[in-house]
């Protein structure tokens, strides 16, 4: 039988004062001191100090514990549990017994190298105390996410992120070879869930979204996790009412469950704590004339970027959604609100500057109306100032041209004949024929319904208080960035 190993996190609950214990963990600070080692030693669930001392250990336990350099790994430390107040956490272990598994070369990280070289060694600062408690939240969090959905009827399911279609549009896709064909990396399992509420009124997933983002901040990854929900006869308000208890349930269940590493991250729970719903709804314009009112100079129809959504959560405790955008800057899916240029949805902005934590919308059963959006988008990418949407189109609509003159090149035409001509009209039909499974969606048995999709790195950025999105996975993608 192997041997039981106690935990640090006993040892420091005062569980085992005065009790003999054995631990394993790697050595997380060390110091000697002629007969004397003092060994930090971290076992992932907490850090105490292990004195190895000469004539309560034997010699080969002391040698070992002198020569643990950062980070070696360590096999076997037995010793007594004791209570001492100068020790950090209050607690100590007498070694007397010290075994290493591997004595470690010179660790490179010291903690003032810049941000770009901890980037660099990301694999060995995943050790760091800061993101193994943010790993644990998100990790708690994810139970609760699942705790929450699955109690409410919600039946999670897994569609793919190898897709044909663009959800949210743009330049933001990237896009691969797929066996011959073009295909992307989904931007949004939403329209695969859309699918799935005709069996399964109800579905959510947790999948990875990517965006080719180009932006440069403190809230974008090219590649997040997105838990996303639909549900047939759900309107835009019932969804939003959806989203306000599922974030309140999840700020109280971390503030309760990850107490000691919210603190540990300077966070006082009680922020998370006061977060209350209802939350304030605010119409677009609404939005608008508080940010004009605030000396912003933004016109109507334009988004929102960060000082706006900054000066419009400062100072608040709970989340607020922005409603009811107009339509040419959001989605081809979304239902048209009826008599105006909006589209029935919102936005759930974090407080105090944290930004976009939700986009959520009541989908459109109207397909002349998403064709037409659709279009509208494609051509605005043709007529953009940015050079990479005007590229992204130009991409597109020539590999569709090509298509459509090599399959109307009848069998036998000589080579350098030229290829037949294909008016616009008939690539913007092309264009859309990747959309036709979609529609029939709204063929047989079309119900209103709606969704929303929930970055959760955004939610561990404002939950945990930090400045970056990168420090909320293990594994940050950024333009700049895809090792290790
Ligand atoms: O607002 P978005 O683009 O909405 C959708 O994709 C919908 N199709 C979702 C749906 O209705 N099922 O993205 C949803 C959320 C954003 O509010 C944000 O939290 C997150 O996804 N998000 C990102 N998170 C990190 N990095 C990025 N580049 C992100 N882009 C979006
Ligand atoms: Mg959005």
């Amino acid at each position: 039988m192997s041997p039981t190993f106690d935990r640090v996190a006993d040892i420091l609950a005062g569980q085992k004062t005065g009790q003999k214990v054995r631990l394993r963990g790697w050595v997380h600070r060390q110091r000697t001191g002629g007969k004397l080692a003092f060994v930090v030693l971290r076992d992932g669930s907490g850090t105490v100090q292990c004195t190895v001392k000469a004539g309560v250990a034997d010699d080969a336990s002391l040698d070992a514990a002198k020569a643990a350099a950062l980070e070696s790994s360590v096999e076997e430390l037995e010793g007594t549990a004791i209570a001492d107040p100068r020790a950090p956490g209050g607690y100590e272990v007498q070694a007397t017994r010290f075994v290493l598994h591997q004595r470690a070369e010179a660790f490179p990280l010291r903690g003032e190298q810049g941000t770009e070289f901890e980037l660099d060694k990301r694999h060995l600062w995943l050790r760091s105390t800061e993101l193994s408690a943010i790993l644990r939240i998100k990790g708690r969090l994810y139970k609760a996410i699942r705790d929450f959905f699955v109690a409410d009827g919600l039946v999670e399911v897994d569609p793919s992120v190898i897709t044909t279609n663009a959800c949210e549009g743009g330049s933001t896709l990237f896009t691969f070879e797929y066996f011959g064909q073009t295909a992307y990396l989904s931007q949004s399992a939403q329209m695969y869930l859309e699918g799935c509420i005709f069996g399964i009124p109800k579905v959510f997933c947790i999948t990875p979204s990517f965006r080719a983002e180009k932006s440069r901040t403190t809230k974008h990854l090219t590649e997040f996790h997105h838990l996303e929900a639909e549900a047939a006869w759900w309107d835009a308000e019932e969804n939003r009412r959806f989203q306000e208890r599922m974030v309140t349930h999840l700020a109280h269940t971390i503030a309760k469950e990850c107490e000691a590493d919210l603190r540990l991250l300077g966070q006082d729970p009680a922020r998370l704590m006061a977060v209350q719903a209802p939350f304030q709804r605010m119409d677009y314009a609404e939005a608008l004339q508080i940010l004009q009112d605030k000396g912003f100079h933004i016109p109507y129809g334009e988004d929102f970027g960060v000082p706006h959504e900054k000066a419009l959560t400062e100072g608040r405790t709970s989340p607020i959604f922005i409603c009811d955008w107009p339509a040419h800057i959001k989605a081809f899916y979304m239902a048209e609100k009826p008599g105006t240029d909006r589209v029935l949805c919102s936005d759930m902005m974090a407080p105090d500057g944290y930004g976009e934590l939700i986009g959520g919308s009541q989908r459109s059963e109207d397909i002349e109306w998403m064709r037409t959006r659709l279009l509208a988008q494609w051509h605005a990418m043709r007529d953009s100032k940015d050079a990479d949407d005007r590229r992204q189109f130009q991409h597109e609509a020539d590999a569709i041209r090509a298509r459509l003159q090599k399959a109307r090149t009848p069998a036998g035409t000589p080579a350098g004949t030229p290829p037949p001509t294909v008016p616009d009209a008939d690539v913007d039909a092309e264009y859309l024929k990747p959309y036709e499974w979609y529609f029939d969606l709204r063929r047989f048995g079309s119900v209103p319904h709606a969704g929303f999709g929930l970055g959760i790195e955004r939610l561990m950025r404002w939950f945990t208080g930090q400045e970056h999105i990168r420090d909320m996975l293990p594994y940050p993608r950024t333009p700049a960035r895809a090792y290790p």
